[in-house]
């Protein structure tokens, strides 16, 4: 019975909650908390480097501390090896082993390591179990190839005292100039400098030496103790800030650091080159800005450090959730690139310098260079020199050494529904018929950490999940696909089994003493598996088994978030650098990669998880941590950003930079994780992410839905637009995915991937090419905006996808109106792009639907393009069972052709799948900005190969239209009825 007192009390709770979610709803942005996160300054080794830095940049006669000692020279087999001398204080000598490996693709590799940790010769503070080597394994994570070392290479017969000079590359074109004193090289190509190290003197890598540990306290006698103090103070740091050298305390935790100072650190210098990209996960432009200070400059370095950064902000060097260490140098006519090969906190400062013309010496142009410097706490100095010369070559050389975007089934590129949560079997199965209801297609609806009982992976809440398996066979009907969230850490609780096993087996990660790590996630008390050890993958893999975790079907698929891994109670929200992993490897020389090793051993579980052991279909995986080599198995996302157009915005330079980076399977949460967006933001931010490689709306567990069915008129109707668009161009979007897959060519491309000649265009990042296709987007992400200024880098003609109106001009920017309803998106003549037009539930329902041929013809009258369909499904495709064509449509000719691009031998899967498709033919073929001669022509001729005698060549009624003023004329073919997978012909003369 609620008494008076108690009724009161309650209407003041209400009172009270409503005005908290009053505020909730209306506070002003919420902010990223940055007390948080270190910055450059409170992270010993960075700052150690940066005063480093400076030191070296005042002193006028600076010169770096290291020397190759030649006499130690070696060259065998494509590969250079050395020692490297570090002149210490006292003129000690340090042994640091050098390597440059040569490699057949071009590619240089240098490693830098030093002796004593080498070979163990060390000793730890603290009873340290952990390693003393330098962390070595990141290539273990990282690199699947591209490895094979040049047979060309070699040292150079003329001797130049103070240098050794290396040739590699395709006709020994590269050059490496190995300098003596002070030790650096540049790397060359077609005798000009592309890289250089240590021009600036920054090499730095941090010997081990002991610890000068205090004398010993003796009892203190009476008046002594003044004296006593002032023997036992430590020495005053002498040059170096030695106060973080052997503990280093932030937020309250104290870092033990049983190895001493051991960071590393090189200066790498792009002579000429005035735009870096690359070195993801940042919230910031494609186009890297400088880093100390100055005009729009940020203070701080690009961070990379693996964490879990809540409401992160914007135009920030800020670390977030993931680190792909490349970065590519790009100007007219060249692109090069390093890959810093190492998982442990690193910083990178980047500083553009600019060199004025010299009036007085002929020949000196105005110029900027880019000078980097690169800090790692840990580990080896592993660097890649990749040295173009194109972006082309560049994203195939990284793609050959870390691999090239995983195949992924169809489903997986369509469009995704996901929130914190849907929260009972019976809500998955109703908002599943809404989207019928209301003929809005998706393929894959998720289920985030509620679904468990008590957030116990692998079990499901028996209240509200009550069901799981009707649940999934309700999706299966319409081909659509669930997603489960399964993060890393393990709920430490009694009656759990799978904590029980973790523990008794010890595949846990292990704090400093060895003992099993404790800490805070959603479930409270958590351990973390250890993805390092291959018992632990073994042990993973068996909980994912169909009958292991039940209720999961063979269109379960999985989400691994949390995997910086994030720890609630940990120092920056992620784990103590001391804990210890497999092979007792600090978790700070691993902590970039341990992301990537959790979903790696999920993609392990989802091949092997039906009975026989041997799953047929392709895994889908996404991830919120990365690191290079992540593309290979799983698709990642930006993490929690806000339904504000500002986080809409700074989207699409993010995940075109994944695309360059080698990870272009990426997207954003649609609408924004926090906060309830506008129903114009949600509109606009739908129209943006159907041009995201992965596509899903997500939302935080406080914000109201918003379905795509839920804002209704007219916001409904043009979300559904939009991902009918989406799913129309999906035959686009997959061939795009398989040229990724087997050449690293990004997804969405930025202008200066597509027009590497154009300088005005090198920093565009704020619209997108899709594929090879030459459709070009530019989402609207300005709020209020009824229109956008189009750049177009070329001259061909650009055509308004829906309207075909007009656009040309080159190096300008061009006018597109974009209310609402308009989605700025132009086909650039010259392509020709595969459509599938029949609108459908999901796009498993499409497989066998006919296709539309969009001919966009050029300039020159001509156009082409490819398509590659398979089953989107299994492997079988790794066995030539796919459709591979080229269209092609000669203007001099007026023929447009099919022919194959795959010319090996057909497998008995092959051939069944060409059966299998033999009746999805072409339906219809629009070309646009067809020749007004065939205004008259009331036919075309079409042929196809193998066809019987009397359907050899056939007539086939032509339509043309006028577009009127400012729009191109167009012509239809309405079913020529050929064979997508067949050879043929369309002459329209
Ligand atoms: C953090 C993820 O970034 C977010 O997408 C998810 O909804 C929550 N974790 C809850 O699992």
């Amino acid at each position: 019975m609620i008494t008076r007192k108690d009724s009161s009390r309650s209407s003041w709770m209400a009172y009270f909650f409503l005005l908290a979610a009053w505020c909730c709803l209306f506070s002003p942005a919420v902010m990223v908390k940055h007390e948080n996160f270190k910055k450059c300054d409170q992270s010993g080794f960075c700052k150690r480097n940066r005063a480093f830095a400076d030191t070296a940049a005042a002193t006028s006669s600076w010169t770096s501390p290291y020397a190759l000692d030649p006499s130690t020279v070696k060259f065998k087999d494509g590969t250079l090896s050395a020692v490297v001398l570090k002149t210490v204080g006292d003129g000690e000598k340090v042994k640091l082993p050098l390597t440059v490996t040569l490699l057949e693709s071009g590619v240089a590799r240098v490693t830098l390591d030093e002796e004593k940790r080498q070979k163990g010769d060390i000793e730890l503070r603290k009873d340290s179990k952990a390693r003393k080597e330098r962390y070595n394994e990141a290539g273990k994570w990282a690199l699947v190839g591209g490895l094979e070392t040049s047979k060309g290479a070699a040292l150079s017969e003329k001797v130049e005292k103070g240098y050794t000079k290396v040739f590699y590359g395709v006709g020994g074109k590269h050059e490496a100039v190995i300098q003596h004193s002070p030790f650096g090289i540049e790397f060359k190509r077609d005798g000009e400098t592309h890289v250089k190290f240590n021009e600036r003197g920054l090499l730095n890598l941090e010997h081990w030496r002991a610890k000068k540990e205090p004398p010993p306290v003796e009892e203190k006698k009476e008046g002594e103790e003044e004296k006593q103090e002032e023997e036992t103070k430590e020495p005053e740091p002498q040059g170096e800030d030695e106060s973080t050298w052997w503990d280093e305390s932030f937020g309250g935790a104290t870092d033990s650091k049983p190895r001493g100072p051991e960071a590393v650190a090189l200066d790498i210098t792009f002579p000429g080159y005035e735009h870096v990209f690359g070195i993801p996960e940042h919230a910031t432009r494609l186009s890297l800005k400088s880093t100390r200070g100055g005009d729009g400059a940020y203070s701080e370095p690009y961070r990379l450090y693996n964490a879990d950064v809540f409401e992160y902000e914007m135009d920030s060097p800020m670390t977030l959730y993931g680190a792909i260490p490349f970065m590519q140098a790009h100007r007219k006519g060249s692109t090069v690139g390093v890959f810093w090969l190492n998982a442990a906190e690193t910083w990178v400062d980047v500083i553009k310098s600019k060199t004025s013309a010299n009036p007085l010496s002929l020949g000196t142009k105005s110029h900027t260079d880019t000078q980097t410097h690169w800090i790692s706490e840990s580990g080896l100095l592993d660097v890649f020199v990749l040295l173009g010369p194109t972006p082309q070559a560049m994203t195939k050389q990284y793609g050959e050494l870390t691999g090239f975007t995983a195949m992924p089934q169809s489903f997986a590129i369509a469009y995704h529904q996901c929130r914190w949560n849907y929260v009972t079997d019976e809500d998955v199965k109703d908002v599943d018929r809404k989207f019928d209801k209301f003929k809005i297609p998706y393929d894959v609806i998720w289920l985030d950490i509620e679904y468990t009982q008590e957030k116990k992976y692998f079990t499901w809440d028996p209240l509200t999940f009550v069901n799981p398996t009707k649940m999934g066979k309700q999706l299966d009907k319409t081909d659509r696909k669930l997603v489960v969230i399964i993060d890393p850490h393990i709920k430490n609780t009694d009656n759990y089994p799978v904590v029980d096993e973790l523990k008794k087996k010890e595949l846990a990660v292990k704090n400093k003493d060895g003992n099993i790590y404790e800490g805070w996630c959603w479930p409270g008390s958590s351990h973390w598996i250890d993805c390092f050890n291959p018992k632990a993958i073994d042990w993973w893999k068996s909980l994912f088994k169909y009958d292991a975790f039940k209720g999961t079907l063979a269109n379960t698929f999985i989400w691994n978030d949390m995997n910086e891994p994030s720890v609630f109670n940990g120092p920056e929200t992620t784990m103590p650098k001391d804990n210890l992993h497999h092979d007792n490897w600090e978790h700070r020389d691993v902590h970039n990669v341990n992301g990537m090793t959790f979903h790696n051993a999920t993609y392990q579980a989802l091949l092997t998880r039906d009975s026989k052991g041997k799953e047929l279909r392709r895994p889908f995986i996404l991830t919120r941590s990365f690191y290079s080599g992540s593309q290979r198995s799983a698709a990642m996302w930006t993490g929690d950003n806000l339904a504000e157009w500002s986080h809409l915005e700074a989207s699409i330079p993010m995940l075109l930079n994944q695309g360059i980076s080698g990870f272009p399977f990426s997207g954003a949460d649609v609408g924004g994780f926090f906060g309830n967006p506008s129903k114009d933001l949600l509109t606009r931010w739908y129209q943006a992410g159907i041009f995201y490689p992965f596509f899903r709306g997500h939302a935080h567990i406080d914000t109201r839905r918003r379905e795509p069915y839920i804002p209704g008129a007219p916001y409904t109707e043009i979300i559904t637009q939009a991902l009918r668009l989406r799913y129309q161009l999906l035959p686009a979007w997959y061939t795009a995915f398989h040229e990724a897959h087997t050449t690293g060519a990004p997804i969405i491309r930025p202008n200066y991937y597509v027009h590497p000649e154009d300088e005005a265009g090198f920093a565009i990042d704020d619209q997108l090419y899709i594929g090879s296709y030459g459709l070009l987007a530019k989402p609207i992400t300005k709020e209020g905006a009824t229109s956008v200024d189009i750049y177009l880098a070329d001259d061909q003609p650009y055509f308004d996808y829906f309207d075909y109106t007009l656009y040309q001009g080159a190096g300008k920017t061009h006018t597109v109106q974009a209310p609402l309803e308009k989605i700025p998106l132009l086909m650039q003549g010259g392509n020709i792009i595969p459509r599938r037009d029949r609108p459908r539930r999901s796009s498993g329902l499409m497989k066998f639907d006919p296709f539309t041929l969009v001919v966009v013809l050029g300039k020159d009258g001509n156009a082409e393009g490819t398509l590659y369909i398979d089953d989107g499904e299994t492997f079988d495709y790794q066995v030539g069972a796919f459709i591979h064509r080229k269209f092609a449509f000669s203007g001099a000719r007026s023929i447009l052709t099919s022919t194959n691009l795959f010319a090996d031998k057909l497998t008995v899967k092959a051939e069944n799948y060409l059966k299998s498709m033999a009746k999805v033919r072409v339906e219809k073929v629009i070309v646009v900005n067809a020749p007004k001669a065939w205004k008259s022509n009331k036919e075309v001729n079409v042929s196809e190969e193998g066809a019987k005698e009397s359907a050899r060549k056939r007539g086939v009624g032509l339509e043309f239209f006028e577009g009127g003023r400012g729009k191109a004329d167009w012509a239809v073919v309405r079913d020529p009825k050929v064979g997508v997978g067949k050879g043929w012909k369309i002459d329209f003369n």
